[in-house]
């Protein structure tokens, strides 16, 4: 399994690719503001554009997800060219991302724009993510639309869940991957039970097609729904990087580090 860090600040990209744990990058709107914020906070001046491409150099050779923000499916299009063309110079690694279908509630209409947008891309040869999928179908629509990657968002449906079930919750709890019982009734999202069960669900239709198109599980929130997305088949897992640290994490290993350098006889340390 890939995994992708999902932000858009340089100082964790340039982290995770010094330490060369890193597959590639997810960035979204609201991930893009958090870093501008940041920038500002800071008192910088550089521009987007070049922040965009720093972090696009630094991942040089892994694809990097920028996403569209038009509502329809022309919009999308175009924006989605716009960018490949300003961006995928740079280092040759920009995938576009497209929602599945960009419809507010209530608006009628939209309701094949994603994938609309989806095949105009392919047919340039734009690699897409399709993002903000939340049922295996959205999913499969997506990849018979062409779509490189598609992006269901698993932490989203947990807390989508607990909301329903008026379950109190932090944001990086772990999530049970079979679901919430109540009274003998399991709760779900029209058939989904859990964030890893969305993603479960979705590789195993894929299977049963040979569809190619990888499944990136997102919205990732704990290192353990990670290992349940690969133990469920995802092709990668974008998650941010205080789960990506987590990953890499556990009590007993620092114990057993604190123990082994006590325990470092002088001798031992003559020699190396
Ligand atoms: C994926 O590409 C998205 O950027 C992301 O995983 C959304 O995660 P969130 O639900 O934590 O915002």
């Amino acid at each position: 399994m890939k995994f992708f860090l999902d932000s858009a600040i340089l100082g964790e990209i340039e982290t995770v690719y010094a330490a060369g744990v890193c597959d590639g990058i997810t960035m979204n709107p609201s991930l893009v503001k958090k870093a501008v914020d940041e920038m500002k906070s800071r008192g910088e001046k550089a521009s987007l554009e070049n922040y965009i491409k720093r972090a696009l150099t630094i991942a040089k050779g892994t694809p990097v997800s920028l996403e569209v923000t038009e509502l329809e499916a022309k919009g999308m299009v175009k924006q989605g060219k716009t960018l490949y063309k300003k961006f995928n110079p740079t280092a040759k690694n920009v995938y576009i991302k497209i929602p599945v279908n960009p419809q507010f509630e209530g608006e009628k209409g939209k309701e094949f724009d994603g994938v609309i947008a989806i095949k105009e891309l392919r047919k340039a040869k734009i690699p897409v993510n399709c993002t903000l999928i939340f049922t295996p179908e959205q999913a499969l629509a997506a990849a018979k639309a062409g779509a490189n990657f598609v992006s269901p968002f698993a932490g989203r449906i947990d807390d989508l869940l607990r909301k329903n079930s008026g379950v109190e919750f932090d944001k990086t709890d772990y999530f049970p991957a079979g679901g919430i019982v109540e009274e003998d009734e399991q709760k779900s999202d029209n058939g989904i039970v859990s964030g890893v069960d969305l993603v479960a669900q979705t590789v195993q239709i894929f299977r049963n097609y040979g569809i190619k198109t990888e499944v990136l599980a997102a919205s990732m929130r704990n290192a353990r729904q990670v290992r349940e997305c690969a133990l469920a088949g995802a092709d990668i897992a974008t998650m941010d990087f205080g789960t990506f640290k987590e990953i890499f994490s556990h009590k007993l290993t620092m114990d057993g580090m604190k123990k082994f350098t006590q325990d470092t006889p002088e001798e031992f340390k003559k020699l190396v």
